[in-house]
C-alpha cells in the first residue's frame, strides 16, 4: 500500500465512523447551487454572478453578512423543506447519524417570512431527511443576539407552542462584539422554566468573560468556547462541571478567530479535561463537512483512531438525548 492509499484508508475510516453533531446551523448547510436556484425562482438578488463567491469572507462580520444573503433565498415552506432535507443528505455523506441543529428565525422574520412557513418546511424536511438518509435531527432555535433581549423573548413565546419532539433547545448566535451578555439572563432562565435546553455562542469573537456570564446564567452547553482557557478559574469550573464545548476549530480558522488549526486551543482544552466536541458550524460556507473536520483534527494533533472515537463519544455524552437514547446510540455505534 502506498502512503497515499494508507492515508485515504484512514480518511475513509473517519468518514464512515458514525457521528453526532451538536453545532451546525441549517442555513450554514445551504448548497450554493440550491441558493442560486431558489434566488432565481424568487427574483431575489444575491449580489454576485457566481453563488460560490458568496462563501468568501475575512471576518465574522463578513460571514454574517453572507449568511443573511443566503437566508434571503428561502421564502416558501418547500424551500425550507429542501434546506433541511439536503442538510440531512449531506450529513449522511459525512457519517452523521444524529444532529442537534440550529435554525435562525431572526434572519427570515426580518424579510417578512412568517415563522410557520419556516417551521413547517424545516419540520417536514427533517422528517423526510431521516426517512431517506437515516439522519435523526432535532432543532435548536437560535436567537440573533444583536437584536437584543426583546425579540429573543418574543421568539421564546413562539417556541413555547412548538412540538417538543423536534424543538429541544434555545441558543444565541452572531457576534459578541459590543454586547453585554448579562441581558440574556432572563432568556436562559425562562427557557429553562419551559423545560428547554440552552446553549449560547460565546468566547468566539468575544472574551472568556462572556462564557462566564452564560455559565452563571446556567446554560447547558457553550457553543465555541474558544477563549475558555484565558480564565483559569472559569476553565476549572467548566471542566469540573463537564459543561460541554461545541468546538468548531476549522470555522474559527475560516472566520479569522484563530490563525491556524495548529494554534487552536482544542487540544489544550481536551488535555485539560474539558468535554470538547467537534462540529462543522456552517459546512457549506466553509466547503468542508464533519468528516473533513475529524480528519483535519486527527492529522493536526496526531490523534489516533481511538482518540477520535473518544471525541465522537463526547458528543453523545454532550447531546440532549435522554440516558436511554444515549445508551441506544452507543450500542448502535459499537455494533
Ligand atoms: N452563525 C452561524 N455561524 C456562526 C458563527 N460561527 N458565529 C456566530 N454566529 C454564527
Ligand atoms: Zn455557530
Amino acid at each position: 500500500m502506498s502512503v497515499m492509499e494508507i492515508r485515504s484508508a484512514a480518511d475513509s475510516r473517519l468518514r464512515a465512523m458514525p457521528k453526532v453533531e451538536l453545532h451546525c446551523h441549517v442555513e450554514g448547510t445551504a448548497r450554493a447551487s440550491t441558493v442560486a436556484e431558489l434566488a432565481t425562482r424568487h427574483g431575489v438578488p444575491l449580489g454576485v454572478d457566481d453563488p460560490d463567491d458568496l462563501y468568501t469572507y475575512g471576518s465574522l462580520a463578513d460571514f454574517l453578512n453572507a449568511f443573511g444573503v443566503v437566508c434571503s433565498a428561502f421564502v416558501e415552506p418547500a424551500d425550507f423543506h429542501r434546506l433541511a432535507y439536503e442538510a440531512a443528505e449531506d450529513a449522511a455523506a459525512a457519517g452523521t447519524r444524529y444532529r442537534e441543529m440550529f435554525f435562525s428565525p431572526g434572519f427570515h422574520l426580518d424579510r417578512g417570512v412568517p415563522f410557520h412557513v419556516m417551521w413547517e418546511g424545516l419540520a417536514s424536511g427533517v422528517a423526510d431527511g431521516e426517512t431517506d438518509h437515516g439522519v435523526r435531527t432535532r432543532l435548536i432555535l437560535d436567537v440573533d443576539k444583536p437584536k437584543g433581549i426583546g425579540p429573543a423573548m418574543a421568539l421564546l413565546e413562539v417556541a413555547r407552542t412548538l412540538d417538543r419532539d423536534l424543538l429541544i433547545g434555545i441558543g444565541g448566535d452572531s457576534t459578541e462584539r459590543g454586547l453585554d451578555h448579562h441581558i440574556f439572563e432572563p432568556l436562559i432562565a425562562e427557557a429553562k422554566n419551559l423545560g428547554l435546553k440552552t446553549c449560547f455562542h460565546c468566547g468566539e469573537d468575544g472574551p472568556a468573560e462572556n462564557i462566564e456570564i452564560m455559565v452563571e446564567a446556567g446554560v447547558d452547553r457553550i457553543d465555541h468556547g474558544t477563549r475558555l482557557l484565558d480564565l483559569p478559574d472559569l476553565a476549572r469550573r467548566v471542566i469540573d462541571a463537564q459543561i460541554p464545548l461545541t468546538s468548531c476549530p476549522s470555522s474559527n480558522v475560516e472566520i479569522g478567530i484563530v490563525e491556524s488549526l495548529e494554534s487552536h486551543p482544542f487540544d489544550e482544552q481536551r488535555v485539560a479535561g474539558a468535554l470538547v466536541t467537534l462540529n462543522s458550524d456552517d459546512p457549506a460556507f466553509f466547503r468542508f463537512d464533519l468528516a473533513d473536520e475529524y480528519e483535519r483534527i486527527a492529522a493536526v494533533f496526531g490523534y489516533d483512531h481511538e482518540a477520535m472515537v473518544s471525541i465522537r463519544d463526547n458528543a453523545i455524552d454532550a447531546s440532549w438525548l435522554d440516558d436511554t437514547d444515549k445508551a441506544a446510540l452507543r450500542a448502535e455505534f459499537a455494533g
